[in-house]
């Protein structure tokens, strides 16, 4: 049977709650993935993967991570994915209980870290109420392996005093944040689930305060080999953000202006700053203005991407 069929239906795993109990329950491990990269996962996670008999995991856990687990593993996708039935997470919670009250180990994969913006905490609770024994393995976060990869770091001394992890979305409406504060000078903002309200925050930004010419970057797809880099400004972040897809991160910051110098520093691309095929420098080559993208995987050098006429038009428009 083939592991995308061997993945279970939720509807029927729920069913666990009326099964038995085992007279020793088993342990619930709450996994951090990272971003995709299967190098970026600790050895205390790629260990447990291997070893897992049930693994509960998200959708944003790489195919890579998931080929990883033993062949004879049970791999259930609870995935909550826009315009699709899925899991609800409370019964996500029931379900890593239900198995533990079984007497099976079970590790829980989500991408990056399970506690932020995973609900992560809402597991964990879920399995103290019930008197299951739960783990936690950290993960590296999507921002880290975004600043990593495009060398452009969080904190930087004259730059970014601070850095905030914010989410974009919200269940009802805009997300309740302090704008006054996220609108200061020299820190650096990452937006989490930010696309589809990149307009919106970035007006809070400026409306609050912040530079319309505050260096910005999105990456979508961050560590993987599709891996996507849109620098930008906070001015233009709707613009840019606007047609993309995939998991991304919106950055805002000073410290964000720094992205294509280093990176080419780190990936070794010989070219200038600001020199032609080259990233450049912020200003330089109006790539600030999303007019065009950097892409670079794991392992490769940077290289600009035009973008198609359409995407340019809206970048700019
Ligand atoms: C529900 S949150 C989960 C965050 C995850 N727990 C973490 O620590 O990275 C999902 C959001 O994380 C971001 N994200 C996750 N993986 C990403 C990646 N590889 N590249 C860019 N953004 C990513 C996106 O903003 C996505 O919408």
């Amino acid at each position: 049977m083939s592991r995308a069929s061997r993945a279970s239906q939720p509807r029927r795993l729920v069913a666990l709650d009326g099964a038995a109990r085992a007279a020793a329950p088993g342990k619930v491990w709450l996994v951090g993935a990272g971003p995709g990269d299967p190098e970026l996962l600790t050895l205390k996670a790629a260990r447990l993967i291997a070893a897992a008999g049930v693994i509960v995991h998200d959708g944003l856990v790489s195919p890579e991570i998931l080929a990883m687990a033993a062949p004879d593993a049970r791999l259930i996708d609870v995935a909550k994915r826009k315009n699709r039935h899925t899991l609800p997470q409370h019964d996500i919670n029931r379900l890593l209980v239900a198995f533990a009250l079984q007497g099976l180990d079970v590790v829980r994969l989500k991408g990056g870290d399970p506690f932020i913006f995973g609900r992560g905490g809402e597991e964990l609770e879920e399995c103290r109420a019930a008197g299951v024994a739960c783990e936690v393995v950290p993960g590296v976060t999507a921002a880290l392996a975004a600043s990593a990869g495009a060398g452009a770091p969080l904190t930087h001394r004259g730059l970014a005093q601070a850095v905030t992890f914010v989410t974009g979305h919200a269940a009802h409406g805009e997300p309740d944040l302090d704008w006054d504060h996220l609108a200061r000078a020299n820190q650096t903002v990452v937006i989490y689930m930010g696309l589809t309200t990149a307009g919106l925050i970035a007006e809070r930004l400026m409306n609050a305060g912040r530079d319309a010419a505050t260096p910005a970057l999105i990456v979508v797809n961050a560590s993987r080999a599709d891996e996507a880099r849109y620098p930008t400004t906070l001015g233009q972040l709707a613009a840019t953000a606007e047609g993309l897809s995939g998991p991304a991160l919106l950055i805002v910051g000073e410290a964000m202006g720094l992205a294509s110098i280093l990176s080419r520093e780190g990936e070794g691309d010989h070219a200038e700053p600001g020199g032609e095929g080259s990233a450049g420098l912020a200003g330089n080559t109006g790539i600030q203005d999303g007019t065009a993208r950097v892409s670079a995987g794991p392992s490769t050098m940077l290289r600009m991407v035009p973008l198609p006429a359409t995407r340019r038009g809206k970048a700019q428009s």
